[in-house]
């Protein structure tokens, strides 16, 4: 008898799940996941972390059952955990995740199609490429414009930096600068140093009262990089900044980017969803001039985390970035709908990722996106109301979008005493019930409270907790308590 052959005929199958039993495993998770689910917005929105690690050291090399398994994360993992899925979630730029994606991704690594390359799915690929061109519309791009799916906004804003490099600079680069303002997110920092570009290549530009750019400095670091010998060639506008939610006069950007002749980048990760209501659309006038942005619907349309999307103004730009031919590989399209993502991306192999927005969007319309965002809006509207009214608060960024920084400013006390008082103050309110979660960052100097309200969950009953929990607060510290 041949041995191998032998060996051969009897593999190990025990990895080939068929439908019975993936039916049966999905039965296990959903006796956990379902309890989860229906009990999120009640769980609390954050917890402190405990001291790890918590695994096992040893090599899983034996087999282990569901059960089992399915426990362990659901008991000894998931928690502790900040919740950005709750309503009472407002801190950083949350997300909420909506159930439609997860079952979407469910759907995607199941059937596990390769949607890089045009012809291996070509009806998934343009499922992709149909989810950008929403995106490219609402953005108000030509439609020489494309763009492709990311992990998330840093992501984007890095492809975007490469892109405009590729285009605009010679292979020597590194005179190149670009420009943003002093409250520009750090992925574009980082976007540059992982380009190649010197830390002293990205320019902070000043932002005025409301933190949007100076256009006034804008044009001058240009001029004066100009007149020193350097190579502006980017500016990063924002469509929302993390900080406080600001938007930059977008068509003012564009219109120095036009007479420089530089690339127009905006980063709407965070506000760029907001293009789905009236107001929003507004308020962000100018990006339609962009020749690239950075949208990250796991941010303003509620997707999981690991959604982001960048868009350009000529597909060809991203070709011209990315693209590599290799004799190993299918005939690639030279087609605005067959779209090889591989050849307009830094991936080769990667999920479906265009499910996750096209299912939620095809079973609810975009109109119920828009609903919820317009909610919002008028959320952090109603915050910021609420709190002009609680004694002793002063609210140092007013809402743009749905952001608003605020902090507690009794008379009398100097900037460090105040920042001292306002960590205590952030403190209490995130300790008060643990309902309602909020986080700090520093404007001018001063140590400020942010509340971003971007959750699907959020609703009225959520910031009136909120605004609840910071009155008490507020009257506590200022009792002396
Ligand atoms: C304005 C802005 N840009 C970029 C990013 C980075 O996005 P991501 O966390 O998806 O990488 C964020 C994240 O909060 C952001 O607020």
């Amino acid at each position: 008898m041949d041995e191998l052959l032998a060996k051969l005929q009897s593999p190990d199958r025990r990895l080939e799940m068929d439908g019975s039993e993936l039916r049966e495993v999905l039965e296990t998770v959903l006796r956990r996941l379902l309890p989860h689910v229906d009990s999120v917005d009640t769980q609390l929105a954050w917890e402190p972390p405990e001291a790890g690690p918590s695994w096992d050291s040893s090599l899983p090399g034996e087999p282990s059952d569901w059960d089992g398994v399915i426990q362990e994360l659901f008991e000894d993992r998931l928690y502790p955990a900040y919740n950005p899925a709750s309503g009472g979630y407002m801190a950083y730029v949350p997300g909420g995740g909506l159930l439609h994606s997860a079952v979407a991704d469910l759907i995607a690594s199941t059937v596990n199609r390769y949607v890089t390359v045009w012809q291996a799915a070509p009806r998934l690929a343009e499922l992709e490429a149909e989810v950008v061109d929403w995106f490219r519309q609402l953005a108000g791009l030509p439609d020489t414009g494309g763009g492709y799916l990311t992990t998330g906004g840093s992501l984007a804003n890095w492809s975007a930096v490469v892109t405009a490099r590729s285009c605009r600079l010679p292979e020597n680069f590194l005179d190149g600068v670009i420009y943003t303002s002093d409250q520009a997110h750090h992925s574009v920092a980082r976007a540059a140093r992982l380009s190649g570009f010197p830390a002293g290549n990205v320019q902070l530009v000043e932002s005025d009262s409301k933190y949007r750019v100076s256009l006034d400095q804008l044009e001058q670091r240009i001029e004066e990089d100009r007149e020193a010998g350097r190579s502006p060639f980017m500016v990063v506008g924002h469509a929302g900044t993390t900080n406080t939610g600001a938007v930059d006069d977008l068509a003012g950007v564009a219109r120095i980017c036009r007479q420089h002749q530089l690339w127009f980048h905006v980063d709407a990760a965070y506000g760029g969803a907001f293009l789905l209501t009236e107001r929003g659309r507004e308020i962000l006038q100018g990006i339609e001039h962009a020749d690239s942005v950075t949208l990250d619907p796991h941010k303003g349309m509620f997707l999981p985390y690991g959604t982001g999307c960048l868009l350009v103004r000529d597909r060809q730009d991203l070709h011209r970035a990315h693209a590599v031919d290799v004799d190993y590989m299918p005939e690639m399209q030279d087609d605005p709908v067959r779209v090889d993502i591989c050849q307009i991306s830094p991936e080769l192999s990667r999920e479906c990722r265009g499910l996750r927005v096209w299912l939620p969007v095809k079973i609810h319309g975009l109109e119920t996106f828009s609903n919820y965002l317009d909610e919002k809006l008028d959320l952090a509207q109603f915050a910021a109301r609420e709190l002009r009214a609680i004694p002793g608060v002063e609210i140092l960024a007013t809402p743009q979008l749905s952001i608003l920084a605020f902090r507690l400013a009794p008379e009398g006390m100097d900037a460090d005493a105040l920042n001292e008082l306002n960590h205590k103050f952030l403190d209490r309110i995130n300790g008060a019930t643990q309902r309602i979660f909020l986080s700090p960052t520093s404007l001018d100097g001063a140590f400020a409270i942010r509340i971003c309200v971007i959750v699907f969950r959020t609703h009225l009953e959520h910031v009136q907790h909120c605004v609840d929990v910071i009155r008490r607060s507020a009257a506590e510290l200022l009792a002396g308590q």
